[in-house]
Formats: structure tokens, sequence, C-alpha cells
């Protein structure tokens, strides 16, 4: 192992150098080279591609790629490409996607598809002075980033709206010029931050050109599409009926019975923080499943969705349930700006792959897909919650990894595999199993 001293030079090393040079930081240098290349995929070219997405790429880090069957949506059925490394997801949204198909499927709609950018400036002249200027530049902005636009608008896109905050009530001398967006099925972050950039060199020009706001300070701090985008929203929703005595639902609880205790478990995530940061986070096991096989931001969309969620002054659950007479609904309501178009979806094969699996969505339909993912996570979380525990269905799934840890042979899975179905899981209990088998 070396020292603490500064790497320089370093991203223009290549591949096998910088691999070499990471290796010598390691203890066992040769398995750590021989790994990384055994990652690399076998078409030099594609492999290109992969070490062009990002910088200083060694190898490719494997997390499965896996499929969701039968998620009927507005009444079209999708099988969901799902990339996620934690074992129980895929199989909670496919059972809670067969369950649902089998009652109408899941149904979904989109409020609007708007995103939003600001320039952040400060100024000492006064909002009232800055606001019978800013006719004018506002104009300026829509003629100066008409080369950016042109295509946009030609898609039935570009901004929609340019307008002037006044901030100064937050931070002396603030204001923003807030903008909005339709990006069509583009997720749009460099079109709205190159549309930015321009606005606030127009700003800048305008305030130096004219002698009487020459006078005051006007300073650009920074221009940056806004992550949340609330008026980019999808709600989805299930709904079945409750029919008393029956066990549609739970094999133990009656449908009356279940859905009481459904609705408890989710309103227990509307107020109370910590119970809603876990709900949510088992919403986003579904979405960004979605979100990475089809090569969408997943950081941009989990920031959105839990921005979201404090929306009223306190985190609280994206999901809520309602029910009316003999009518179960559960809905979930999540803002997300994804793409179809532009950015990975398209360079990378398995995107690729994705999109052309869920037959070339639009943004919008994609919306709708993921957010099903999200709901169908849900259910299954809540559901397993409110009735049998999770820890059991979820440490099946997981048994496989705890064999794979005791280096398990394919006979010794097959037989844990079936002396664990009727056995609770646990490291210690695989360990003795294993060891009970070997003699
Ligand atoms: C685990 O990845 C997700 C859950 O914790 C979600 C939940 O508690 O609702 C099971």
């Amino acid at each position: 192992m070396k020292n603490n001293s500064i790497t320089t030079g370093f991203s223009r090393l290549d591949k096998d150098q910088k691999i070499n040079l990471v290796a010598s930081h390691t203890t066992d240098p040769a398995l750590f080279s021989n790994t990384l290349h055994a990652s690399w995929h076998r078409e030099p070219l594609v492999q290109k591609l992969y070490d062009e997405f990002s910088e200083n790429t060694l190898g490719n880090y494997f997390v499965p790629y896996g499929v969701a069957p039968n998620f009927l949506i507005n009444g079209k059925m999708y099988m969901l490409p799902m990339v996620i490394e934690e074992s129980s997801v895929v199989a909670a949204a496919s059972g809670a996607a067969k369950f649902w198909a089998e009652r109408g499927g899941f149904h979904s709609e989109i409020s609007g598809l708007e995103k939003i950018g600001q320039v952040h400036f400060t100024w000492n002249g006064g909002f009232d002075f800055l606001k019978t200027h800013f006719p004018e530049i506002r104009s300026l902005m829509f003629a100066n980033t008409e080369r950016i636009t042109a295509n946009m608008i030609k898609r039935g896109g570009g901004i929609l709206d340019i307008e002037l905050v006044d901030m100064t009530d937050k931070i002396a001398e603030y204001y923003q010029v807030k903008a909005t967006f339709d990006t069509r099925d583009s997720m749009g972050a460099n079109f709205i931050n190159s549309c930015l950039e321009e606005f606030a060199d127009t700003l800048r020009d305008y305030a130096a050109s004219k002698a009487e706001l020459a006078a005051f300070n006007l300073h650009v701090i920074m221009s940056i599409l806004s992550n949340y985008t609330p008026n980019c929203l999808v709600r989805t929703w299930v709904e079945g009926e409750i029919i008393e005595g029956a066990h549609h639902y739970d094999d133990h609880y009656t449908d009356r019975e279940f859905v009481n205790r459904f609705e408890t478990g989710v309103r227990i995530a509307q107020v109370d923080r910590y119970r809603a940061t876990t709900h949510n986070k088992g919403i986003y096991n579904g979405i960004d499943a979605v979100v990475v096989a089809t090569g969408n931001d997943f950081r941009a969309v989990e920031a959105c969705g839990h921005a979201y969620a404090s929306r009223n002054g306190d985190y609280s659950s994206l999901s809520r349930v309602e029910i009316s007479g003999n009518t179960f609904r559960f809905i979930l309501e999540v803002p997300m700006a994804l793409g179809t178009v532009g950015g990975l979806t398209h360079l990378h094969p398995l995107a690729k792959l994705s999109l052309q699996l869920l037959g070339d969505p639009n943004a919008a339909q994609l919306m709708m897909i993921a957010s099903a993912a999200g709901l169908a996570n849900n259910y299954s979380a809540v559901k397993s919650l409110v009735t049998k525990g999770i820890q059991k269905g979820h440490m099946k799934m997981h048994l496989l990894n705890i064999l794979n840890v005791y280096k398990a042979t394919d006979a010794e899975k097959v037989e844990a595999v079936e002396y664990f179905k009727h056995e609770k899981v646990s490291h210690s209990a695989v360990n003795s199993f294993l060891e009970s088998i070997r003699g």
C-alpha cells in the first residue's frame, strides 16, 4: 500500500497504466488487475463506449438486469426492465404487478411536463427599477436563445416563460430569473442549462449597456436547472374491491381487515418522517430500477421526489390510500423528469434495449411505467409489513447471496433452497446447514 501522497497526471495515463497504478495501492495487485480486466466487454468498441460514459474508467461494475412481467398499465401489458442489486425487489414488483393485472392493472396520468431553471443574481438597484426593464430583457432572452431553441420548438417544446423573482426577503439584493421549459421527450438538462447561460449573458450585457443600470452592481452568481419539477407530475393508482369476509388480499386477514391495516400502515408514513423515509425508499426501489435500466438519472429523480415529499413543511409519504365504501384505492403521486431521447438513452446498449422492450415510450409514458414500478414495490412492501412481516420473504430471496458468501456449490444450493423452504434463513443457520451437509 502506498502513502497519502497526491496523485498527479492520473487522467493522462492509458487504461492499463491506470489499472497498474491503482493496483499498486491495493493489498493484492494481481487480483485487482485481473478482476478489472475480466470485467471488460469482449467487443473492444463496446468497451470503449462504456469507458467514454465517464472518466478514469478501469472496468465495468456489474449490477443485475432483470425483468418484471405482467405490468398492465392503462390497459397495455408491459415487461419492465429493472436494474437493481437488492434481492426481492424484482420479485416484489412482479408479484404486485400480477396481482393488480387481475384487477384492472395500474391507472396512470400525467398532469404536466414542465421543467424549471434559474439564473441567480444579485443587484443593488432595487426590484422596481429592474422590473421596468424586465420586459425588454425578457424579449432579448427569447431572441438570443433562438439558435438553441429552434430544434426544440420544431419538436413542439421550448421556453414556456421567463419571469423575474424578488428574493430579497431571503437574501439582501438577491433576485432570480426563473424560466419554465417544455423539453418534450428529452430530460432536457443540457438544453435548459444552455438557455440559462445565454439568459445570464443577456442580463449582464443589458445591465452593462444601459447607463442608468451600469451604476448598480449586477452579479450573476449561477445559472442552473432545478431538479425540483413539481409540475412534471405523474399520478398512478390501483383500485380493488373490498368484499366482506373474503380474502382477496391476504390469506390471514379478511379484505376489510387487510385494507384497514394497510391504510394505517400508509398513514403512519404520512405523519412520521422516520417511517416516511423508509416507505419512500421502498417506492424508489421500483422507480430507480426502471430509471437506471432506461439510462436516466436516478439522482435527479430521487432528489425531486424527496423534495416533493417535503412540500408541506414536513417529510411525508409519496403514496396514500383512499377507502370509499367497498373500494380500496392506493395512489402514488410523484414528480420526475425522464427522457426517452438524448443522454444515455440510446447510447447505452442495455438502455436502448430497455426502451425497445417497453415499445419505445415517450417521456410521459415512461413516467407512468416507472411510477407503476414504484407503486408495485410500495404495495408489496407495505402488504408484507402489515401482514407476515418483511424478513421471512426477504431472507429467502437473500439466501443465494448468503450461500455465495460461504462458496456453496450448485448441488449444495439446491439442497439448501429445499431445506430453507421450511426454516428461518440467517447467516448462522446457512453456515450450520452447510457444515452439516459437508460433514
Ligand atoms: C427495503 O429495500 C424497502 C422496505 O424497507 C420498504 C418499506 O419498509 O416500506 C421494505
